[in-house]
């Protein structure tokens, strides 16, 4: 059968999985490194795409032209946009739209679709995560053990939410104040919308898998420091999880 693609932008977001895959095998394009093995008992292809849209673009278009995967999961950290998020818990990311991508005015920054030249068709303003692949997700959160963020931390949580993107780490909480007025947005990071937007003009499933490392407010570069490594490793142990199911 095909594989499916595991992609993540920092070494920390693909190193447990990496270090786990049976039969592992590298194959390099472009200067870029592709890790093939097993993982769960399934066949994967394992990337790390560096942080932001273009990175996360070049490395999924590769990966869709070389491996032909049926289906793409991104697994990361990201900051909390919703205040029922904490470090260490996990966002499932249903739709995925840009907080950078408009037509930017005095007043705002708003949605202006644009036509793929090549099929005529529109991208929408969100994109979707696959439905049999969030209930799989769902599926795997009653039974996955995650990592608490502190011996004395409550047992993360896993909901489902709404993902923005963009080119920026955000540390400003009127930053994260515009989020959720104009995206409802649950989280922040910066590559998900990027994947969402190719494997829906490919016409691929995709999933978005993001552990929360900060809050993308002013203690955000210290926190995401401090938290990375555990939420990085808590998004990997999901999707890990997930994979039993697909
Ligand atoms: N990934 C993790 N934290 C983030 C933040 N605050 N902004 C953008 N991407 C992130």
């Amino acid at each position: 059968g095909q594989k499916i693609a595991i992609l993540g932008a920092m070494t920390e977001e693909v190193q447990l999985l990496e270090s786990q895959l049976k039969q592992a095998k590298t194959k390099q394009i472009l200067g870029f490194e592709y890790k093939t093995g097993k993982l769960s008992g399934k066949k994967v292809v394992i990337a790390q795409t560096g942080i932001g849209k273009v990175n996360a673009s070049i490395t999924t278009t590769l990966i869709i032209k070389v491996f032909r995967p049926k289906s793409i999961i991104f697994t990361g950290v990201a900051g909390a946009v919703s205040s029922e998020l904490n470090q260490g818990d996990i966002l499932i990311g249903k739709k995925l739209s840009y907080h950078d991508y408009g037509r930017l005015t005095n007043d705002s920054l708003k949605f202006y679709p644009t036509r793929n030249p090549h099929t005529g068709n529109f991208n929408p303003q969100f994109f979707l995560s696959d439905s049999l692949m969030i209930l799989m997700s769902e599926k795997a959160a009653k039974e996955v053990v995650l990592q608490k963020i502190t011996p004395n931390s409550p047992t993360p949580r896993i909901l489902a939410g709404t993902i923005v993107t963009g080119d920026t780490f955000v540390a400003s909480s009127i930053a994260v104040a515009g989020f959720k007025r104009n995206y409802q947005a649950d989280a922040t990071e910066m590559e998900g919308a990027a994947v969402a937007q190719i494997c829906f003009q490919q016409k691929l499933p995709f999933l978005i898998i993001r552990s929360i490392s900060d809050k993308a407010n002013e203690a955000a570069p210290a926190d995401f420091q401090t938290f990375k490594k555990t939420a990085a490793d808590n998004s990997a142990i999901l999707v890990k999880t997930i994979l039993k199911y697909l």
